[in-house]
């Protein structure tokens, strides 16, 4: 798991290794700060490095130096509880970031401090790099604290080695702790199942250890995803009170624990989960752990996802500043029942409805086991030939003369057992030989421990885009998690779950090396696969199979705390109720697509969807990058309403929707902007507006900014006018 080597210029080694020796009497001090807040470290008499501070950053460093003094929380037993990075077998009594068995057998592992770096890696970003050694073992462990000054996010991961004369066993390793002190602290989490995902619940954390984690092996999210808030003092609303995001870079198990302590402290744990994962650490092997994200707010839980989307746009997800692609999806359309002459009217239906791309969905391979239905044909990836008889190439043709472009699915890191691929090699399936199989989707996992499976998968994509050149777009399928896991070549079987991940990360980066900028949205049957760490390979992610329009305003909205509207694959489906504007609508607040029958749809539904699809293309820029402020809850209201705001706060798009259908439930308050020069004028203007029908908006009216964010605006919605979208413009 080598990480990539930060280049850039040390600006600054903060202190000399002898002069930080001498100075342990009089403990140095390590804040790591940022536009807003500040992360303290500070060592103590014993070496030990511990977090003093995490909080609104102070003028005066120096004062930082005083922050301890304040606290009088009666007796820290061990010396170390505010670790930052603890340890197991010594004094730590509480929950440990490390836990290891030396060479010798020995459980013992102190961390002392020996020195650290601060590099600027550019204009915004730092790297603090803090070396620890164990003063008996030849045992090292480095902490890296990369932060982005504006956005005020870090990212915490660690690398662990040693030279003793032998092996020595990881049992845990995880990315990073944090340590927070608070009257009360409200954790907001996640859990799901496919159709059901971010189903939110908050709650006071009370003393002991809460436990986030998943052991699914691939698509880890489907019961729980790796990201959390956690509310200081009492839990924050949009606009107020102190809230800390939280989300792991991995997308394998992960684990995360929240210890409520004896001097009702909170201590945060994230890293893999070491659940069948004890790791053989070998002389001079680094160990390098996934990175945990963070960020951290005084202004509420809408400033701090601002601050997380602008992140991920402008340095981790793929592309996150480009352009994406709408599209016509087969896949509802069909299910497994096409052949070409269907998909050539499909082709045609994708320019007469204005997207960009036709996705070609599952079921176009397989001969021996036609893929007919899903118990058969996963793994054999030559184009079926009786649907498919002149191949995908005879479609790409087709739509570029169809003036489209063309996506393909994909799931390649599965199998069904009815398969060419499973009779070949059975041996690059997981599972336990010696007993019953046991499958998800009538599938199982391929062995991405080996490296002829990595080398497969990563032909499987390539073939693709070798034979087609002009193939635009893929789309990720992963819908089986890992039961029976074990790897008929894996040498150490515990090395299995993060071997997993390791070897489909090596797949994507040779992916991304070879055809860096082409689209990919990460799917796995609904929002089971969605982390940081993935979103650097793909430029959005498929939130759930859920696309009731009702449902999603709900789900949509609990996503788009992590992750911004650009990553949002929302297609409009046949799914749910409500009409094609509502279903539209929905959909356009992130990543557009269609998976409908066009040629079902009534003239008038048709002209909607194809003057909504020109609308989208003038305001998704706004909808993609600019900021979102979360203006009424669907779970508290009437009515939900969401704003995007372009970063010159000229222009902005709000989408209201009626979520209750009781008697005269409606937009009976006006609803009050966010984020708008006070100063500026708007006109109000509604978009989207369905044929045959007039909105009742007067777009000739003139407010200011202020207005708009002190009083408000009615969008008049009620029913009948369930779904109103507002365009917001200033002059
Ligand atoms: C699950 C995905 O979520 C669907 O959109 C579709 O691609 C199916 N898999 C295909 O099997």
């Amino acid at each position: 798991m080598k990480r990539m080597r930060e280049t850039g210029l040390i600006v600054a080694v903060t202190l000399l290794s002898l002069v930080q020796r001498n100075t342990f009497a009089q403990q140095v001090l390590i804040p790591i700060e940022t536009k807003s807040n500040a992360l303290v470290l500070q060592t103590d008499a014993n070496k030990q490095v511990g977090i003093i501070y995490l909080g609104p950053k102070l003028a005066d460093k120096s004062e930082y130096n005083q922050v301890t003094a304040q606290y009088k929380q009666g007796s820290d037993y061990t010396g170390v509880s505010n670790a930052a990075y603890s340890t197991a077998g010594t004094r730590n009594l509480f929950e440990p970031a490390i836990a290891v068995t030396h060479a010798d057998g020995n459980n013992s592992l102190d961390l002392q401090y020996v020195r650290h770096e601060s590099k600027k890696l550019d204009d915004n970003t730092s790297l603090l790099t803090v070396f620890l050694k164990d003063p008996v073992y030849n045992f090292e462990v480095t902490l890296f604290y990369k932060s982005w000054f504006n956005e005020d996010v870090t990212e915490q991961w660690s690398e662990i080695k040693h030279s003793e004369k032998g092996n020595v066993i990881l049992h845990k390793y995880a990315s990073a702790g944090l340590y927070l002190k608070a009257g009360s602290y409200w954790l907001k989490q996640y859990h799901g199942d496919w159709a059901k995902e971010m189903q939110a619940e908050e709650a006071r954390l009370t003393h002991g250890i809460k436990t986030l984690d998943s052991k699914l092996g691939s698509r880890t999210n489907l019961f729980q995803p790796p990201s959390f808030m956690v509310s200081l003092d009492k839990p924050a609303t949009e606009d107020e009170g102190t809230v800390l995001y939280g989300s792991l870079e991995w997308s394998g198990n992960f684990r995360i624990d929240l210890e409520l302590d004896n001097q009702d402290n909170l201590r945060i744990m994230a890293g893999i989960n070491n659940y069948a994962s004890a790791y053989t650490l070998k002389p001079g092997e680094v160990f390098t752990t996934p990175a945990f994200l963070s960020v951290l707010s005084t202004n509420g839980k809408g400033e701090a996802s601002r601050k997380l989307h602008s992140w991920a746009r402008n340095y981790k997800i793929l592309d996150g500043k480009g352009n994406r692609l709408t599209l016509l999806n087969n896949w509802e359309a069909t299910y497994f029942d096409f052949n070409e002459a269907k998909l050539k009217e499909l082709l045609k239906d994708t320019r007469k409805l204005g997207v960009d791309l036709f996705l070609l969905d599952d079921g176009w391979f397989a001969n021996k086991y036609p893929r007919n239905d899903d118990k058969a044909g996963l793994g054999d990836w030559q184009e079926n030939k009786n649907k498919l008889p002149n191949g995908i190439a005879s479609l790409v043709k087709e739509a570029q003369a169809n003036g489209v472009k063309f996506g393909i699915w994909v799931e390649p890191e599965m199998v069904n057992p009815r398969s060419e691929l499973y009779e070949q090699h059975p041996d690059w399936v997981v599972k336990q030989s010696a007993r019953p199989e046991y499958y998800f989707r009538n599938q199982l996992v391929l062995d991405l421990t080996n490296p002829a499976v990595q080398e497969h998968v990563f032909n499987v994509v390539d073939n693709l885009f070798t034979k087609n050149p002009t193939l635009a777009y893929i789309k990720w399928d992963c819908n089986a998690v890992i039961y029976n896991a074990h790897a008929a070549k894996l040498g150490n079987q515990s090395h299995f779950y993060i071997q997993y991940v390791q070897g489909l990360y090596n797949v994507l980066k040779r992916l991304r090396a070879k055809y860096p900028t082409v689209p990919m949205m990460l799917c796995s049957g609904g929002g089971g696969r969605v982390d940081y760490g993935a979103l650097q390979y793909f430029t959005e992610f498929w939130p759930s199979d859920n696309t009731d329009p009702l449902e999603r305003i709900f789900m949509q909205w609990e996503y788009s705390y992590f992750y911004p509207a650009i990553t949002s694959s929302n297609h409009v489906t046949d799914w749910g109720k409500q009409p094609i504007k509502f279903r539209t609508d929905v959909a356009m607040m992130g990543k557009m697509g269609f998976d409908i029958v066009v040629s079902h749809l009534k003239e008038n539904d048709l002209t909607f969807c194809q003057e909504a699809i020109k609308t989208y293309n003038a305001v998704k820029p706004i909808i993609w990058q600019g900021d979102q402020y979360r203006l009424q809850n669907p779970l508290d209201n009437s009515v939900a309403s969401v704003l995007y705001l372009n970063t010159q706060k000229t222009a902005g798009v709000v989408f209201n929707y009626l979520v209750n259908n009781r008697y005269d439930a409606g937009s009976q308050l006006p609803i009050r902007m966010k984020g708008l020069d006070p100063a500026k004028k708007y006109t109000i203007k509604e978009l989207n507006v369905y044929p045959g029908t007039t909105s009742t908006i007067d777009g000739s009216k003139v407010y200011t900014g202020e207005f708009l964010m002190k009083v408000g605006f009615n969008p008049d919605v009620k029913n009948g006018r369930n779904s109103v979208v507002l365009e917001v413009k200033a002059f």
